[in-house]
């Protein structure tokens, strides 16, 4: 009983911390009624509030479509109160599941259909069965600090997180709780977000994207017979030096040796690694400018049914440098632990009389001697709520399985934007610390000629008496165009002309009889809105007959202008409110987070290239690109009441960077490559002044082979002009004028004296100093 109330009191204790929300993370829920998911250890270890996660549901994704992943984290990023870092990954498989049972897969292959756990479909699968194993049995990491957690066993199950080796799926411990992890996994890198970006060069070197691991290789039959021994002892070295000394049978000379392999780096480009964006601790909610946490992901060309992504959310405190090397295992023995004293001044005897100490809930003599002379009532001792399994501490969340596949022929070259709907049914309390509903991304800028690709998964399965409109327990969504504002909005959208097309402040639809949703047929406006290629007939004033997942596929959006519009079933003014934004612009355009790595910014090879260095910028900077024709720019121009003035022809597009302010960090630049229409020749770059575009200025550049390529450390309004050179037409009307001049004074001279120009027959070179000096 007394166990069993501490358990509880356990989980209770269990605050939770990084959820996924597009796409949907699990939590490790698979398809549940319940508030609270049934088994946290179905797939992974989340360390996550049990209330998190989403129902199963499955999408597809096209190969170099953009995808906003979207998370919410509690304890703040980019913030000095933690370190913090954030790793995704994703992982395809043939055997990568959902499983249909609750149930985590068992480990005991006797308890799988056929004995094969990797191939029993009802389970949940991820990591498979012999990647399990191997982290089972191998020894683990022995340098690494664990505080002083009793770990009960010496391999990698067994973590300063994890010191009584429990099991989630087929996760490893070890694995889980680092990274870089040193051995082969099965995960790809994406991206690491990080409060420190110094760390970028180590993470891009380091991942197993671009550098193999090693792992010794013994006979499975080794790995059967030791399966039993429930793995507390350590069977495959986790080093060179042992893995080599390793023979099978173990005693016997002779025996089959291990073999320290490399295993073959994944063949991927280095994740990408950038600073966290800014959030609050308590708070799990959004970044500044009231957006939710996300990174855009240009999906790669991975060609598989069976894909799943993974976020790991690494916080760790101040209080000792987690990262530093000198916090190892030699720090795991008390008298020797983690140094926390001297960072106030004490001595480490000070430290230790005064609990100044890092182990399990220290207490404190704030006051020291002050208070005991003569107040010795005021000695008292503050209890710290330290845990030294949670001061440096990693959580989890991972999404339901997902497809990535080859695009159409008709596809190919197209930019696409996956549109989705992330939340579930319920109100804000109902569903915390998942959402409500919502368009992801909420608001979307696109190109005209852009593919948008609207498609959503939900339940129908949730709490039956959650909040929401239509049949209890389900999801369901649709996209019509909002009604048309009734006063002009404002200048402060920042969209200046753009024809605006409904109002994010309406909640009835437009009328369509006369207008179209981003240029779409009327059929496809149809679909969106009652969802009719899924279903035929049935009740559907709340889409209720429609089924949980919705497809639309990629469509060409050839309306430009702005597009407010809402789900009819899910807004309800007072309660909820889904309602979605897209601009879509007729240039051009890019927006890139760069901060100090460094990064590209560019729409294809064929187009302007902005190439940041490595620390060209102190901090984190949106970054945008967009691209000109001529025409367009000089409206652009004109809008500002401002006009180009310089060179006489286009050698090329306009090319418009943001921010137009200096953001480089002292005199570092970063480099700009542009296009320069063929066959031009005396092309020189300007540059306008950002403020106005009413002063324009020439730019150092190099061009060559039809690109020229200049040094900034701004962005503003480029763009190529050709020039009719002045200095050779003053040359050539100075020299006409001269020769003029000479003529006519030449004449005007003999005619007055007719007697020289005799002289000046009998010898030209008389002639020729005559007209040199005379005239
Ligand atoms: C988390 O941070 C610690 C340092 O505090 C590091 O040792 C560990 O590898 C990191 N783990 C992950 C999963 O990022
Ligand atoms: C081990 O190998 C050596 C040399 O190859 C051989 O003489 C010896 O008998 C072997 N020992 C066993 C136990 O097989
Ligand atoms: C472990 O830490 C100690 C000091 O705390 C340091 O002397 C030693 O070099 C460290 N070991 C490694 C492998 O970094
Ligand atoms: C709006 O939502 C609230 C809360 O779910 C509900 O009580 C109310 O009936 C809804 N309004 C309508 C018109 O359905
Ligand atoms: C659509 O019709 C309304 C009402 O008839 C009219 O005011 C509006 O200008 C029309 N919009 C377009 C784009 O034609
Ligand atoms: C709907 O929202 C209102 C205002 O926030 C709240 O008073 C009411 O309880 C909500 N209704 C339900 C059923 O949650
Ligand atoms: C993601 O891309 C969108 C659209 O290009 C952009 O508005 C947004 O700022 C980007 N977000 C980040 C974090 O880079
Ligand atoms: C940017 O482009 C340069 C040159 O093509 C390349 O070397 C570099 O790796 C790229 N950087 C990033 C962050 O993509």
């Amino acid at each position: 009983m007394m166990r069993r109330l501490l358990l509880l009191a356990l989980a209770v204790a269990v605050q939770g911390d990084v959820y996924m929300h597009n796409p949907r993370g699990s939590n490790n829920r698979l398809d549940e009624a319940r508030r609270d998911r049934n088994n946290a250890n179905r797939l992974f270890d989340s360390q996550n509030n049990d209330r998190g996660g989403y129902n199963v549901g499955s999408l597809y994704y096209y190969e170099g479509s953009h995808l906003s992943i979207e998370w919410t984290n509690q304890h703040s990023c980019d913030n000095p109160n933690n370190h913090c870092e954030l790793v995704l990954q994703y992982m395809c498989g043939d055997l990568v599941r959902d499983g249909t049972t609750v149930t985590t897969i068992p480990v005991n292959p006797m308890q799988c259909q056929n004995y094969d756990c990797n191939r029993d479909k009802r389970y949940g699968m991820h990591e498979t069965y012999d990647y399990h194993i191997k982290c089972r049995l191998r020894q683990r990491n022995m340098g690494l600090f664990t505080a002083d957690q009793n770990l009960r066993g010496q391999t990698a199950r067994f973590t300063r997180q994890n010191a009584n080796g429990n099991r989630r799926g087929y996760e490893c411990p070890e694995e889980r709780d680092h990274y870089p992890y040193w051995h082969p996994t099965p995960w790809k890198d994406i991206a690491v977000l990080t409060n420190n970006p110094r760390r970028c060069p180590y993470y891009q070197r380091e991942s197993e994207n671009v550098k193999g691991r090693y792992e010794c290789v013994v006979p499975p039959e080794y790995i059967m017979e030791n399966l039993q021994a429930n793995g507390r002892r350590a069977i495959i070295p986790n080093n060179k030096v042992d893995c080599e000394d390793f023979r099978y049978p173990t005693n016997d000379r002779n025996g089959t040796r291990g073999i320290w392999r490399e295993m073959h780096a994944h063949g991927l480009p280095a994740p990408e690694c950038r600073e966290t964006e800014w959030t609050r601790d308590n708070h799990l909610g959004n970044t500044l400018g009231g957006y939710p946490a996300l990174f855009n992901w240009t999906i790669p060309d991975l060609d598989h049914e069976n894909c799943v992504l993974r976020i790991r959310y690494n916080i760790s405190t101040g209080d000792f440098e987690g990262w530093d090397p000198s916090v190892n295992s030699t720090n795991n023995k008390a008298e020797e632990g983690v140094d926390v004293g001297s960072r106030f001044g004490l001595s480490a005897q000070a430290a230790e009389d005064r609990g100044y100490v890092y182990k399990q809930n220290p207490q404190v003599k704030v006051f020291g001697e002050f208070a005991s002379e003569g107040n010795p009532e005021k000695d008292f001792e503050l209890q710290l709520a330290v845990n030294t399994n949670q001061f440096g501490r990693v959580f989890q969340d991972r999404s339901h399985t997902f497809a990535v596949r080859k695009r159409p022929e008709e596809l190919s070259g197209a930019t696409i934007h996956n549109v989705n709907v992330r939340g579930k049914r319920g109100n804000i309390v109902q569903v915390y610390p998942a959402v409500e509903y919502d368009f992801v991304p909420n608001t979307l800028e696109v190109s005209k000629g852009d593919y948008v690709h609207y498609q959503w998964t939900g339940s129908n399965t949730n709490p039956e008496n959650n909040d929401g409109q239509g049949k209890a327990g389900t999801d369901r969504s649709n996209v019509v165009l909002q009604g048309a504002q009734v006063y002009p909005e404002g200048k402060g959208t920042g969209y200046g002309t753009k024809p605006v097309n409904g109002h994010w402040g309406r909640s009835y639809p437009m009328h369509l009889s006369n207008v179209t949703f981003l240029g779409f047929s009327k059929d496809l406006m149809r679909n969106l809105a009652i969802l009719d290629n899924h279903q035929f007939g049935g009740e559907m004033s709340e889409l209720d007959d429609a089924g949980t997942y919705f497809d639309l596929g990629p469509r060409k959006v050839t309306q430009s202008g702005v597009f407010h519009y809402m789900s009819t079933r899910n807004n309800n003014f007072s309660n909820r409110s889904q309602k979605g934004r897209i601009i879509v612009v007729d240039q051009p355009v890019k927006t890139e987070s760069v901060g100090w790595n460094g990064g590209n910014i560019t729409f294809n090879e064929d187009a302007a290239v902005v190439t940041v260095p490595r620390g060209t910028l102190s901090g984190l900077q949106k970054m945008r690109l967009e691209e000109w024709e001529p025409e367009a720019g000089e409206d652009l121009l004109e809008s500002r009441q401002a006009s180009i003035n310089v060179g006489s022809d286009y050698a090329s597009n306009y090319i418009l960077i943001s921010p137009t302010d200096k953001i480089t960090q002292g005199d570092k630049t970063f480099k700009v490559n542009m296009k320069i229409n063929s066959g031009m020749s005396n092309v020189a770059i300007y540059h306008a002044n950002p403020d106005s575009f009413t002063s324009w200025s020439k730019l150092n550049a190099q061009i060559s082979g039809g690109v020229a390529s200049f040094q900034v450390d701004r962005g503003g309004l480029f763009v190529a002009r050709t020039e009719t050179s002045v200095g050779l037409i003053v040359g050539m009307v100075m020299l006409v004028v001269v020769l003029v001049v000479i003529i006519v004074g030449t004449v005007v001279y003999f005619r007055k004296h007719p007697d020289k120009w005799d002289k000046v027959k009998k010898s030209a070179a008389v002639a020729r100093y005559s007209t040199q000096n005379k005239v």
